[in-house]
């Protein structure tokens, strides 16, 4: 989590804006008279649930605690950044300290890509490499593979990396801290990875950050991993990212099976979709990676590890990240927005004790079968469940039903959740009835929803893609895009760091003087937009591109603006108090819409087709 979104997980913006304004308590919501603006009547609102304030009087600003803070103070992001995070009590990264550590980084990067090509080349050239050859020929790995993967052969030598990186210019110490030589008891440092396949594991970027080795001979263990470093945490890397993250969003679908072997036979055989969790059951950070990728997620598990409790966990890490609501709250659906974004998440069942390797190998045609016959998540844990499980026993009835009841509470759709409930009531003799009462129980009620929901200060914390693709956009191509910007204002960005970048990018002429203006915290969200891989696409096209994402995050904008409109009228006390916002929510969304005429237009249309559903 990034030190803004911890920011605002810890501070509530009622207690900050407090510090400043004297609020009055109006249903949900808290009101003032408008900080920035004189006013006789209160039409300063700050919103709770959203974590949001907007004024709905002459001055028409918004936002969240950061540019409340900023406006009131009169401060730029950075000091806003550390007011805030000492009242929270967060502890900011230096930019001096980052500097090094990116320095650091880049080394371990280096050397470790150093490596890389020389096992790489031994694979290719040497003879003591005949071993590895011919394990991959045996495999039926391609040239093509072996090449664009960069495999390679660690020889049988105690010394030969660290002899080769050293006359290459590493010091000792920065291949011990790479992990690519050890400690020797007694002193000394020896190499590693001794008369293995080298399996080099790339980051998103496409940087060498570890590397898995396989033995060629009966060495334990089978594959041998870098240890933990600076760059290369096992669990929060997925083995092909770099060759996969383009044809994941193409077919918005992400395959993810166990081994380095499994990657690479998919991806020879046309399937680059394909990245392996290399073996742990998958992670939140793991799942992170593809969640930014595509909403559509399929695990390859072992039939034999159905019910295994290590892959019932990592399932349940995926379903909770895949089923979070990207919105709180319910979005008006005047503009036909819907209000949640949920994921897909299947699951591909293998033959008994075969790997997608071997599948693949063996009939790619099987292979796709498989994934066009992958389980819906529920299915699964049906299949799970039941399979451990002797049914014609009332006891184990019972345990099935207990088990699955939780799941099938918290499907949010009320037809697949009759469904589900009318399966598990044949399949246990009990009636739906029943069950349906006894998953109403389970279900997270509303008020425990929105907790939850408003601790994890969701519009931030997920993220907001159409915000983010816009970003992507401008800085990525600056030169095509600079002036045609002119629509977008910093209103649209509701994301803190969104928008901030925003007005950097808007005063930068490119995106290394705006990352020096930046505040660090904001480093790592830029190099994820920068490093984005967007379609190719001509001048014209990105203009089209462009226009589009300002049409609709100006859209995005007046949902926003009407959702707290209704809210407002909604828990109004009086005729009066109703009338009053309704007029200064028109005068408002006037001047929102004044800037683009097709904003209007739909606005207008918007407003029609409300009054004709009323009649
Ligand atoms: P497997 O044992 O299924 O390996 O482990 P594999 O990929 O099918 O390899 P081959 O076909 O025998 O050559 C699956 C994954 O678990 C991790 C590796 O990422 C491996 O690809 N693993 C396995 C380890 O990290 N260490 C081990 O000792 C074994
Ligand atoms: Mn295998």
């Amino acid at each position: 989590m990034s030190a803004i979104d911890e920011i605002k997980q810890r501070l509530d913006i009622v207690d900050v804006v407090s510090d400043y304004v004297t609020l009055q308590k109006s249903g949900r919501n808290f009101k003032a008279l408008c900080p920035f603006h004189t006013e006789k009547t209160p039409s300063f609102f700050v919103f709770p649930e959203r974590q949001s304030w907007h004024c709905f009087g002459s001055c028409g600003m918004g936002g969240d605690v950061f540019s409340f803070v900023m406006k009131k103070e009169g401060i730029d992001f950075s000091e806003t950044l550390r007011l805030l995070a000492e009242r929270a009590g967060v502890t900011l990264v230096s930019k001096q300290k980052e500097r090094v550590e990116d320095k650091e980084a880049e080394r371990l990067y280096q050397v470790n890509e150093a490596a890389a090509q020389y096992y790489h080349h031994l694979l290719l050239d040497a003879r003591a490499a005949e071993v590895a050859r011919n394990h991959l020929r045996r495999r039926g790995i391609s040239e093509q593979v072996i090449e664009s993967f960069q495999l390679g052969f660690s020889p049988d030598s105690w010394d030969a990396l660290r002899q080769h990186l050293l006359s290459r210019g590493y010091k000792e110490d920065e291949l011990v801290v790479a992990g690519l030589v050890i400690e020797k008891e007694g002193g000394g440092v020896r190499d590693l990875f001794r008369n293995r396949l080298m399996i080099p594991i790339r980051n998103e970027q496409g940087r060498v950050a570890g590397f898995g080795a396989r033995a060629l001979d009966d060495a334990t263990p089978k594959y041998l991993n870098s240890p933990q470093t600076a760059v290369f945490d096992k669990s929060g890397i997925l083995y092909g990212i770099d060759r996969a993250k383009g044809a994941i969003r193409e077919q918005g679908l992400a395959i993810i099976v166990e081994g380095y072997m499994d990657v690479l036979a998919a991806h020879q055989y046309g399937m680059a979709n394909v990245v392996a969790s290399m073996g742990t059951s998958l992670t939140q950070k793991q799942v992170a990676i593809i969640k930014r990728l595509t909403k559509n997620l399929a695990l390859a598990l072992d039939a034999d590890a159905a019910g295994d409790e290590a892959t019932l966990r990592g399932l349940e890490v995926a379903r909770q990240a895949f089923s979070e609501p990207r919105q709180v709250g319910a979005m008006p659906t005047w503009l036909g927005g819907t209000s949640k974004l949920h994921g897909n998440l299947r699951v591909i069942l293998l033959p008994r004790g075969k790997d997608p390797d071997e599948v693949i190998r063996e009939s790619p045609e099987n292979w796709r079968r498989l994934i066009e016959e992958s389980l819906s998540l529920m299915d699964y844990f049906f299949e799970a469940v039941t399979s451990k499980l002797d049914l014609s026993k009332e006891s184990e009835k019972l345990a099935a039903a207990e088990q699955l009841l939780p799941y099938i509470s918290e499907i949010e759709d009320e037809v697949e959740q009759e469904l589900y409930l009318k399966r598990l009531a044949r399949l246990v003799g009990v009636e739906e009835r029943t069950l349906a009462g006894k998953a109403a129980r389970l279900r997270p009620t509303q008020r425990e929803r929105t907790k939850r929901v408003v601790s994890l200060s969701p519009v931030q914390a997920l993220g907001n893609p159409l915000e983010e693709y816009c970003l992507s956009l401008l800085l990525q191509h600056p030169a095509e895009l600079r002036d045609k910007s002119g629509e977008l204002s910093p209103e649209y960005f509701e994301g803190t760091e969104n928008r901030e970048l925003f007005l950097a990018w808007l005063d930068s002429p490119d995106v290394e003087i705006l990352r020096q203006r930046l505040d660090v915290s904001l480093y790592e969200h830029l190099d994820s937009l920068v490093a984005r891989a967007l379609p190719p696409a001509s001048e014209r096209e990105l203009e089209t591109a462009l226009a589009d994402c300002t049409r609709r995050l100006g859209e995005q904008r007046l949902r926003r603006l009407k959702a707290l409109e209704e809210m407002l009228i909604s828990e109004a006390e009086s005729e009066g108090d109703k009338n009053l916002i309704k007029e200064q929510v028109e005068t408002l969304l006037q001047k929102a819409l004044e800037p683009s005429s097709q904003l209007k237009e739909l606005f207008e249309k918007g407003k029609r087709e409300r009054k004709g559903a009323l009649r």
